[in-house]
């Protein structure tokens, strides 16, 4: 069932969408106020091994230091040289390779080349950013905001009034389930882009609406309300349905399931947590996924996936579990390239008409309580300048 009773006109107009200021404020927003997620705890399981990426304007370098996880900015005290390029890898040494300046987990310079050329060096002030990091089940998040002490302070539980601390504290356990590697393995970690706002993408994933224009031939129609539970939190939006159709990829989905783990749970469960991480949950795979903006017009979600592992029949378990995973991923690529293709679309009719009015429909009201929440942090930034 739906919770709203009638339409909504939508709270963020067009020009939210489309302009340099909106994108400024969102970026601000999302850097300050939101835990990224940024790899997969297996893609730092050893030593040594680092993940680098640049997000929300942000280098970033998130490596496992001696079996801790550390998130640096990716340049180094000295002149600033990127310390790592931009891809995943594995180094033993936690050295930048232009003059050789090592580092601490701390950030802190450790050996320094030639180091009676430095007198005096405020080794303080010439050390690198560190950001606060934590992880939940395999996913790894960083917050992007050095010098936030509330994030640091986390597991104190503290935390500002329009931080997303609180969020994760009411959904960390589910996220976490839902990729436990006891029962899940990675299938999918890509960072896939659209060319729309990020509010668009994430704005479609969010009903089922369209399901049957945009994806007729991989979900077909939608459910009908008295099979759908939505429900509205502070935090965040749930959808909950159980899936019916009889196609020949449903059918093939159930056998696997049942070789593989000896059961099937039809459920199909989608979590948004404010503002921009969601989860779609079944029986077969958990699809994780945090949208950020790259520019006005441009964005890109990082997409982890999670197939069930097999817990029977032995080696022929595993083969149909990790053939359960192929589908699932291959299936999760489709429907994102055919929402890819609309998406554009949606982003050059607002730009057409950047104070043209929107409405959601009942069945489109976790977009309205997304609404509410972003809007939220256009009052936090007036209320604060
Ligand atoms: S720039 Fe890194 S050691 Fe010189
Ligand atoms: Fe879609």
């Amino acid at each position: 069932m739906y919770q709203c009773e009638s339409t909504m006109p939508a709270l963020l107009a067009p020009d939210r969408y489309t302009t340099e200021s909106a994108h400024t404020h969102d970026v601000e927003q999302l850097r300050t106020r939101t835990w990224q997620l940024v790899a997969a705890a297996s893609q730092l399981a050893k030593p040594g091994d680092y993940v680098a990426l640049t997000r929300l304007n942000v280098h970033l370098l998130i490596r496992n230091h001696g079996g801790e996880l550390v998130a640096v900015r990716n340049a180094c005290a000295h002149r600033q040289c990127e310390l790592v390029e931009v891809g995943v890898g594995h180094r033993e040494e936690f050295k930048c390779g232009y003059h050789g300046w090592c580092y601490g987990s701390d950030g802190r310079t450790r050996k320094l080349p030639v180091s009676k050329d430095f007198p005096g060096l405020d080794r303080e002030t010439y050390r690198l950013d560190v950001f606060p990091i934590r992880r939940i089940g395999e996913l790894i998040f960083v917050r992007l905001d050095p010098n936030d002490a509330d994030a640091t302070e986390m597991s104190a539980g503290v935390a500002s009034d329009f931080d997303d601390l609180d969020r994760w504290q009411d959904w960390s356990d589910e996220f976490a389930a839902r990729c436990d590697s006891d029962r899940w393995q990675l299938i999918m970690n890509e960072e896939i882009r659209f060319d729309c706002n990020w509010k668009v993408a994430l704005e479609g994933s969010l009903e089922g609406y369209h399901l049957e224009e945009v994806h007729p031939h991989t979900f077909g129609a939608a459910p009908d309300e008295a099979d759908v539970d939505h429900k509205l939190y502070e935090s965040g939006t749930t959808l909950e349905t159980v899936a019916r159709n009889d196609s020949w990829m449903t059918k093939m989905e159930i056998w696997l399931a049942k070789q593989s783990v000896g059961s099937h749970d039809p459920t199909y469960r989608h979590v948004h947590v404010f503002p921009c991480v969601t989860g779609a949950f079944q029986d077969s795979a958990s699809l994780i996924y945090q949208f950020y903006p790259l520019s006005p017009n441009r964005s890109a979600m990082i997409a982890l996936g999670f197939g069930r592992r097999a817990n029977r029949a032995g080696a022929y378990g595993k083969m149909l579990s990790r053939f359960r995973g192929w589908g699932a991923a291959a299936l999760t690529r489709r429907l994102i390239a055919e929402d890819g293709a609309i998406f554009p679309k949606v982003q050059r009719g607002m730009e057409g008409h950047p104070n043209g009015n929107r409405i959601f429909g009942r069945c489109e009201e976790r977009l309205d309580a997304f609404h509410r929440h972003w809007v939220a942090t256009e009052a936090m930034q007036r209320a604060v300048q």
